[in-house]
């Protein structure tokens, strides 16, 4: 019987433990967490959603407050037009954040940063554009794209002397959405190192309908994928992702020819998981029902998330002037019309409730918006309780062994002490 450590991802000559810790923004993936899947020879993700906050969390800057003060005078107003980032800050923000990890770095495996479109930061190209050059520059192995097509990404980066050295990825839900790429970035003749192709089980948002995404299925994507690819002589590597729970899951894929796979919802109970450790009780305590997918995000994409989030209905007021990452170039953002409507509604509440719409930046920042995977509900079945009931975090070595060494649907608990 194989198990996952029978299997090599190989980037040239290049040979990694074929696990790939996923992008966890704002911060859940934390440097600590994917370091760790490095020591042990595989990939870890960070993130670069909101990095300015992270950087300030990391490392005492003070861009968030600085933002918020050169804001001020907007803060009364609808049209958060005026809010934009200021580009210096942002590769600064960046290159802090990815420089101090790729320094943290030890063991063989690979430091990559997640970097999802729809952060448009009310200026998508240029701010997108800062984004992944500064990352380049700051020495990161690899940049998978998440969150939107990414049609013009390689076109921002064609001029940075990493441009072809760096492992740059893409994650996708479908064929389409890859020929799509694949023909919009054909003049460049660099094709992507790897595809992360991921289904409808997986954590954050996802890329399928708000009421279809139940009828797919990420096998039946990756075949199609993998045949279309052979059919087009295409060597690139394919790395599944979403709902992959046990090392039995992960070698399933592997025998069929995937490079490797990306997990992230076992991680999420890790204690170098970002997470506050009350949250990772909820995640353990979480039942099947009580994961929901939904239409909160002001992406407009569905994402999934546990039912009892502290942001769903919340009625903040909208943190532009600090945040602003999801406003659309022109100021506007899906949840500043949904609060305005409820205000409108309700002149004269002291509190307002939003159901429709969430205050991502505010709530993923405060860690209030309990994104997860489908097998959530399973982490209870990962390890033991403690006397006085809650539930042991794990450590983030233990859960990457288990996904390497393990057969037959097994789950290793931790030793207790
Ligand atoms: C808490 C959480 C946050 C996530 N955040 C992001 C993100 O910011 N960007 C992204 O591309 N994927 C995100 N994902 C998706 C993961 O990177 C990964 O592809 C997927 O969840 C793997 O499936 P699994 O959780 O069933 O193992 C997130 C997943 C979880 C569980």
């Amino acid at each position: 019987m194989k198990r996952v450590d029978d299997f090599r991802l190989r980037f040239g000559k290049k040979e990694l433990v074929p696990i790939v810790l996923g992008g966890m923004g704002v911060d859940i993936s934390t440097a600590a967490l994917a370091l760790e899947c490095v020591r042990l020879g595989g990939i870890g993700h960070i993130s670069d959603a909101m990095v300015p906050s992270v950087s300030d969390k990391r490392f005492g800057t003070k861009f968030i407050s600085q933002k918020t003060k050169f804001f001020k005078f907007n803060l009364g107003n609808d049209d958060k037009s005026a809010v934009r980032f200021d580009l210096g800050q942002l590769d600064e923000a960046t290159r802090l954040h990815i420089g101090r990890t790729m320094e943290a770095k030890r063991g063989d495996g690979m430091i990559f940063v997640n970097c999802m479109e729809k952060l448009t930061m009310n200026g998508a190209r240029e701010t997108l554009k800062v984004r992944l050059n500064s990352a380049l520059d700051a020495g990161i192995d690899g940049i998978t794209l998440s969150a939107g097509l990414h049609l013009g990404s390689f076109g921002m980066m064609a001029e940075n002397p990493r441009f072809r050295d760096a492992k740059l990825g893409i994650i996708v839900s479908s064929l389409r959405a890859l020929q799509l790429f694949l023909r919009k970035n054909a003049r460049l003749e660099r094709l992507p190192d790897y595809v992360v192709v991921e289904g409808p089980l997986a954590g954050g948002h996802l890329g399928f309908g708000l009421e279809d995404w139940k009828f797919y299925d990420l096998r039946t994507i990756v075949n199609e994928i993998r045949d279309h690819l052979k059919a087009e002589h295409l060597d690139i590597p394919l790395i599944p992702a979403g709902g992959i729970f046990t090392g039995s899951d992960a070698v399933s894929f592997l025998e069929e020819g995937s490079a490797a796979v990306q997990v992230a919802t076992r991680f999420t109970v890790a204690r170098e998981c970002g997470l506050p450790a009350k949250v990772k009780q909820e995640y353990f305590l979480a039942s099947e029902d009580d994961i929901e997918v939904n239409g909160t995000s002001p992406t407009g994409y569905p994402m999934r998330m546990l039912k009892n989030s502290p942001s769903i209905g919340s009625g903040v007021r909208p943190n532009c002037e600090a945040y602003g990452y999801l406003l659309d170039g022109s100021g506007g953002c899906a949840y500043i019309d949904a609060y305005n409507r409820e205000v409108l509604a309700h002149p004269h509440a002291k509190k307002i409730k939003v159901m429709d719409k969430t205050c991502l930046c505010t709530h993923m920042r405060a860690y209030d918006c309990w994104t997860c995977g489908q097998n959530t509900y399973r982490l209870k079945d990962t390890t033991y309780r403690l006397p006085d009931g809650t539930y042991a975090e794990l450590s983030a070595e233990h859960i990457f062994r288990d996904y390497q060494f393990s057969v037959d649907q097994k789950v290793a608990l931790p030793e207790q002490p």
